[in-house]
């Protein structure tokens, strides 16, 4: 393995973990090396990733938390701060869709608190022990909705834009603290997150024909760029927001 990308050592912290695409970025980084301690709304110790990574010879701790709990999610990160981790992937994310004009606005503070408010605040307590260290690395998921604007999911699309804000952010404030933050923006990726949309022919076949590359995306598309915002092969990247799109961002 080229040492520039070798998480052998370091301790991370995925969030969303159980399943889609936290699965497979905590299935990749545990295959560069990295011990995992996953986090999600159900996670069980005997969940398929917990298993994977433990086949990959590396350590799994399981967290079952609710992002819609602030007090929850900060009693989770004062406990994972006490970890020290190298590494946080605030992946777990919600979404609701409903038309703009009748989304309800109990799904929108949900929205906005689980994609947004939740990740800033896990986030402040964990980068804590990273900042007083002088390295970490900090990966938020974004989304194409950190660019456009989406149809039906005004909360979501005002949560991964406020991401991509907060990712900048924080990449102001600690890339001279020796802390990389950055985000990995999405494309259309075949996961629970988006069942109803590849249900629906219309929105499925539309939503294709744009991908320049001809395919849905699958979780493991951004495994790549999971670890190499995480590893030392991104220790001058700061800020940056990187689509994993099949070029749907760049049509
Ligand atoms: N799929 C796409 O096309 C796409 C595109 C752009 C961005 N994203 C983003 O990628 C991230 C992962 O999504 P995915 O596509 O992998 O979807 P997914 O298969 O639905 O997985 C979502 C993960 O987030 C966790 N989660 C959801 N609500 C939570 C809550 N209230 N508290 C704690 N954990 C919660 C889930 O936990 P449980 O498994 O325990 O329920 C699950 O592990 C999300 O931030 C999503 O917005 C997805």
């Amino acid at each position: 393995m080229n040492a520039l990308f070798d998480l052998h050592g370091r301790l991370a912290v995925v969030t969303g973990a159980r399943r889609g695409i936290g699965r497979a970025m905590a299935e990749a980084l545990a295959a560069a090396g990295a011990d995992i301690i996953g986090v999600s709304a159900r996670l069980r110790d005997d969940d398929e990733v917990a298993t994977a990574v433990r086949r990959l010879g590396r350590s799994f701790e399981g967290h079952a938390v609710d992002f819609a709990d602030r007090g929850a999610v900060l009693a989770l990160g004062a406990v994972l701060a006490g970890r020290a981790p190298d590494i946080l992937i605030n992946n777990a994310g919600t979404i609701e869709r409903a038309p703009a004009a009748t989304h309800p606005l109990q799904w929108w503070d949900r929205v906005i608190e689980v994609d947004l408010s939740s990740q800033f605040a896990l986030t402040q307590l964990v980068a804590g022990p990273m900042l007083e260290r002088g390295s970490g690395k900090v990966v938020f998921t974004a989304s194409m909705l950190s660019f456009q604007g989406g149809i039906n999911v005004p909360g979501y699309t005002a949560a991964k834009s406020g991401i991509a804000g907060v990712t900048r952010a924080l990449a102001n404030e600690w890339a001279g603290r020796g802390v990389n933050v950055n985000a990995i923006a999405p494309g259309y990726i075949a996961t629970d997150n988006t069942e109803a949309l590849r249900a629906d022919p219309e929105r499925s076949s539309s939503i294709l024909g744009r991908i320049p590359a001809g395919r849905w995306g699958r979780p493991d598309d951004l495994a790549g760029a999971a670890i190499f915002l995480c590893s030392a092969a991104s220790d001058y990247v700061s800020g940056a927001i990187l689509a994993v799109d099949g070029g749907w961002l760049g049509r």
